[in-house]
């Protein structure tokens, strides 16, 4: 499915639509170069998913828990992996096991660097400037 938003407020709107959907345990990889708009839709994700704390960045942590309080959605994991050199460092700090925990939804930044230790099932989102200035073209390919 593809979408295309105009300004961040929308790229959130489509990231809180989405939340509605979703189950706990899923894993989604989101690719995108810099400013296309991964961490904003992940924000969108979280305000759906009724997580309370500010949404930052975790470039320089590469790994945060933030608690979701919307059932059975218990907690959203937001991991950053463009600083990463590869899967190694990522396992090293235990994120992998929080992939397909039923109370738990994994966001991946840069996935592709970490791509040995990702589960299968991961839904992949691909986030692209568009042609305007505040365009962004978000395909979701669920595969
Ligand atoms: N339609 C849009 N959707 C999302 N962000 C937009 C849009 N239009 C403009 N922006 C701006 O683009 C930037 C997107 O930043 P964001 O941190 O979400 O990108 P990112 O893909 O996570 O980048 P990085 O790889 O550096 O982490 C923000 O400054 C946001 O305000
Ligand atoms: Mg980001």
């Amino acid at each position: 499915m593809l979408y295309s938003t105009q300004s961040a407020k929308q790229t959130m709107a489509l990231g809180k639509k989405l939340s509605s959907q979703l189950k706990g345990g899923e894993v989604f990889g989101l690719s995108g170069e810099l400013g296309a708009g991964k961490t904003t839709l992940v924000k969108g994700i979280a305000l759906g998913l009724g997580v309370k704390k500010p949404i930052t960045s975790p470039t320089f942590v590469l790994m945060k828990v933030y608690r979701a309080t919307n059932r059975p959605i218990k907690k959203l994991v937001h991991i950053d992996c463009y600083r990463l050199k590869g899967s190694e460092e990522l396992a090293a700090i235990g994120a992998p096991e929080y992939f397909g925990q039923n109370d738990t939804v994994v966001l991946i930044e840069w996935p592709a660097k970490v791509k040995k230790i990702l589960p299968k099932k991961i839904l992949n989102v691909k986030l692209k400037l568009g042609k305007k200035n505040n365009q962004r073209n978000i395909n979701f390919n669920n595969r």
